[in-house]
């Protein structure tokens, strides 16, 4: 092909082009590797050497127009094309956006962290145990064996006859009594089950358990470290009071009662004017649940006790009706960061 066609067709073919990458093809068809100009650059050598300088500045002039077409219509393709992108890229500011959320914690995690770091603070060590339990460490462990009424205190979840769902998470006592040797300091908050649904049931409910062995544990230690707990929970004036209970695996057991936070103990709704509410189950642990861990009860006390956990939740967050905590609903969740 002469120059002079190769000129000829290379300004048609830029004119013609209709996109940058159109224009990309044509510069590798031209001065690629193997591109016309390039091609008759390298025949260069085959010019006798008289003639090579002319014929050098030929070839260079044309692939200097070439070039410079190229570069202008480049250069016109590209802001066409910016400015077809912007206008069809256009932003409608109106449009509603989806703002991010910002997550927080479940108002039961709160508390779980809340009395954890309490606990913890007061030379406890967290354990955990299973929410699909085996009987025995549910029930029969903690002095109530199968035909013991007291079952009855509690309306349990049955997979088979010997396995359940926890009724409790004094099953962590039992497995904690096997696991470790006295003295021991521990607790364990978690989930446990009954078949119960009111404003202050609900079938899947937490609670904290706390238990300590050792020589010499006596009620008056139980009673001190139940009041600091409530104390850190629900603030420096608050009092507590035992009132005498019955659980199986605590003699003597006592339920325990605070001043209420709601109403500083001067009667309200909440504590139906008696300025007290009840949070907890306690005692000390009875001789045959030591034994049955295998701990000399003849050496060894102890105390245990076990928070309901949504009901602490609840006087501590301010929330009336426990079914909220497991309703999922975005707006009260919301609340508590
Ligand atoms: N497990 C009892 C319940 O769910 C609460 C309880 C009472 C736990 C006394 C204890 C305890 O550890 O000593 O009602």
């Amino acid at each position: 092909m002469y120059l002079e066609d190769i000129k000829k067709e290379a300004i048609k073919e830029v004119n013609e082009v209709k996109s940058v990458s159109e224009i990309n093809a044509l510069k590798v068809k031209y001065f690629g590797k193997a591109g016309l100009i390039t091609e008759e650059l390298k025949n260069l050598r085959n010019v006798p050497n008289d003639q090579k300088a002319a014929r050098g500045a030929e070839i260079n002039a044309v692939k200097k127009e070439i070039e410079e077409l190229v570069n202008e219509v480049e250069k016109t393709l590209k802001t066409r094309e910016l400015e077809d992108k912007l206008m069809n890229e256009q932003i409608d500011v109106t449009l509603d956006i989806n703002p991010s959320h910002i997550g927080s914690l479940h108002p039961l995690s709160i508390e779980i962290n809340k009395i954890s770091n309490i606990l913890v603070n007061l030379g406890f060590t967290q354990v955990d145990g299973p929410e699909v339990e085996l009987d025995k460490y549910n029930f029969e462990m903690l002095n109530v064996p199968s035909d013991h009424p007291a079952r009855d205190m509690q309306d349990t979840f049955y997979i088979t006859d010997n396995i359940l769902l926890r009724s409790q998470t004094s099953n962590t006592q039992a497995r904690a009594m096997l696991n470790l040797k006295p003295p021991f300091k521990v607790f364990s908050p978690g989930r446990v089950f009954r078949n119960d649904l009111d404003a202050t049931h609900i079938p899947a409910f937490y609670q904290i358990e706390g238990m300590y062995v050792e020589e010499n544990v006596s009620m008056a230690d139980l009673k001190n470290v139940l009041l600091q707990i409530c104390k850190a929970v629900f603030g420096n004036d608050t009092k507590i009071r035992f009132r005498s209970s019955y659980f199986p695996f605590t003699e003597p057991s006592v339920e325990v009662d605070i001043s209420c936070p709601y109403c500083s103990a001067k009667g309200c709704n909440l504590c139906k004017n008696t300025k007290w509410i009840e949070i907890l189950g306690a005692g000390m642990v009875h001789p045959n649940v030591l034994e049955a861990g295998g701990i000399d009860s003849t050496k060894y006390t102890g105390y245990a006790f076990g928070f309901g956990l949504d009901r602490v939740a609840m006087l501590d967050q301010k929330v009336n009706d426990m079914r909220h905590f497991v309703d999922n609903n975005i707006k009260f969740l919301k609340q508590f960061k």
